[in-house]
C-alpha cells in the first residue's frame, strides 16, 4: 500500500524552505547525499559541514561539495563545543549505530538552544509495495553482510521504532512526514536494472567464506523478486525537532 502524503510532505518541504540556517553539521554524511538535499531544501544555508569515520566516503563527498568542511569524526565524539550548530542532521544512517541514543544526546549537545535537528531514515514496515519491498530486501542483505565482516549495520527501523527513538529526544517542538517517494515508469526501469546488478556486487566478497552459499541464494531470490516487482524507495520519515 502506498502513502499518499502529499500534504503532509509539501507541509515539511515549505517549512525547511523558510528556514535560514547558518551552520548545518551533518552526521554520518557519507558520499553526502543529504548534503545535497539540505542545499536544496533549505530557505538559505551558509555553512556546511560534514562528518563521517569512512575516509573513502568523505573523499567522494570533498570531491562532490568542495564549499564544504569535510572531516574525519566519530559521531559519539563530536569535536565542537555546546551549542555551536544552528542545524544537526543525520541521514540513513541512526540504524549504523549500536547506541543510536548517544549518537543523538552528542547532536543535541552540539545544537544551539532554538537550532534545529533534522532526521531522514527509510524505515521496513512490511505495509509496502513489492517494489517498495526490493529496497528493504535489499537493504537487509547489505546489512547481513556488513554484519559477518563484523561492521555494525542493523536492518531499518519501523516507523513505530523510529518514532519511539524520537520522541525520546528533549525537543520543544517537532514535525513528522512520512512519505513514499513517487516513482516514474522511467525511474522503475533504471532502478529494477542497477539494483539487479548492484546485488552481485553486495555479495561478492562473501564468495569466499562457506557460509555464503545460503545468502547467495537470498541473494538470488532478492534479484527475482527486483525482476519481478521492480524497485521504487523504501518509505521515508523526516524530522525536524527544535531544541
Ligand atoms: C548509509 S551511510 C549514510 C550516508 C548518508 N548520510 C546518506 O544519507 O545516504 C551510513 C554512514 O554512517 C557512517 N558511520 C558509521 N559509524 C560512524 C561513526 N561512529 N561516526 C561517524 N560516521 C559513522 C558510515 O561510515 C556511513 O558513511
Amino acid at each position: 500500500m502506498q502513502v499518499n502524503n502529499e500534504n503532509e510532505m509539501n507541509l515539511f518541504f515549505d517549512k525547511l524552505k523558510q528556514l535560514e540556517i547558518g551552520t548545518v553539521l551533518d552526521i554520518a554524511t557519507g558520499r553526502g547525499e543529504f548534503i545535497d538535499f539540505l542545499k536544496q531544501s533549505l530557505g538559505k544555508v551558509d555553512k556546511i559541514i560534514g562528518i563521517d569515520t569512512h575516509e573513502r566516503m568523505l573523499q567522494i563527498a570533498k570531491d562532490t561539495f568542495p564549499d564544504a568542511e569535510l572531516e574525519i569524526m566519530d559521531a559519539y565524539h563530536l569535536d565542537f563545543p555546546d551549542n555551536s550548530m544552528d542545524m544537526t542532521s543525520i541521514s540513513n544512517s541512526l540504524h549504523h549505530f549500536t547506541d543510536p541514543e548517544l549518537v543523538i544526546k552528542e547532536m543535541i549537545r552540539v545544537t544551539k538552544p532554538g537550532g534545529y535537528f533534522v532526521v531522514r531514515e527509510m524505515l521496513g514496515d512490511a505495509d509496502q509495495t513489492e517494489s517498495q519491498k526490493s529496497h528493504i530486501l535489499i537493504h537487509h542483505l547489505s546489512a547481513e553482510v556488513d554484519r559477518m565482516a563484523g561492521r555494525v549495520h542493523q536492518e531499518t527501523y519501523s516507523e513505530v521504532g523510529l518514532r519511539n527513538l524520537l520522541e525520546s529526544i528533549p525537543t520543544y517542538e517537532r514535525e513528522y512526514a512520512v512519505y513514499d517517494y513517487p516513482v516514474s515508469q522511467e525511474e522503475m526501469m533504471r532502478n529494477t536494472e542497477r539494483y539487479s546488478q548492484l546485488i552481485d556486487a553486495i555479495v561478492k566478497p562473501l564468495t569466499e567464506i562457506s557460509s555464503s552459499k545460503e545468502l547467495r541464494e537470498k541473494a538470488e531470490s532478492i534479484k527475482e523478486h527486483i525482476i519481478k516487482h521492480g524497485f521504487a524507495p523504501a518509505r521515508t520519515l523526516f524530522y525536524l525537532g527544535r531544541k
